[in-house]
């Protein structure tokens, strides 16, 4: 299935609190350290942009990411374990890179577990650098975790 096909057949909606039950389903699904349900109303009353990547009545995925002065920083991107590695998140991320070049911003910015290789390939293959390391950064099964910090020149 082509990337463009995938973006014909799914759409964006903007994350309200009233869908925060699918949202935690997959969060919980998706991590063993999953964002609480208050972590994503907080966003939202915020004014965070939060968004749904939506199929019909499937949810795919979702991220929520703040504008700063000229970066946005992502702090949550999702794709719900059964549509990973099928381009998703690169949709996502896409967006989410239009949306803040058309709020001004010349970087995006991330925090990634060093545990989550993955993660870190999707990131570096989408053109993210690693630019430095946070110390105990994430809570863990013991202790904290530290983070990479990665950004991404728009
Ligand atoms: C990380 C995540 C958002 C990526 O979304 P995804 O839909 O699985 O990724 P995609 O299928 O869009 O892949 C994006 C790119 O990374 C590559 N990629 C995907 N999985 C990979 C892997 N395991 N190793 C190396 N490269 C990988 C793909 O080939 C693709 O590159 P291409 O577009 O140039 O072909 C998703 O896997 C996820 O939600 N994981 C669990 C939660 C998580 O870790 N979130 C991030 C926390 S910082």
């Amino acid at each position: 299935m082509s990337a463009v096909f995938k973006t014909l057949e799914a759409g964006f909606e903007p994350m309200t609190e009233a869908q925060l039950d699918a949202v935690m389903a997959v969060e919980r699904e998706a991590y063993a350290h999953p964002w609480t349900r208050g972590n994503f109303a907080d966003s939202i009353r915020s004014g965070y942009q939060a968004q749904m990547l939506c199929a019909g009545p499937t949810l795919l995925g979702y991220f929520v990411a703040m504008k700063g002065v000229d970066e946005v920083h992502l702090l949550n991107i999702t794709v719900a374990p059964p549509y990973q590695g099928q381009g998703w998140g690169r949709v996502m991320l896409d967006a989410l890179a239009q949306w803040s070049r058309g709020q001004s911003a010349q970087w995006l910015w991330l925090e990634v577990r060093t545990s989550n290789q993955r993660a870190q390939q999707v990131y570096l293959r989408y053109g993210f650098r690693r630019v430095g390391e946070r110390r105990a950064y994430y809570p863990a099964d013991h202790g904290r975790e530290d983070a990479i910090v990665m950004s991404l020149r728009l």
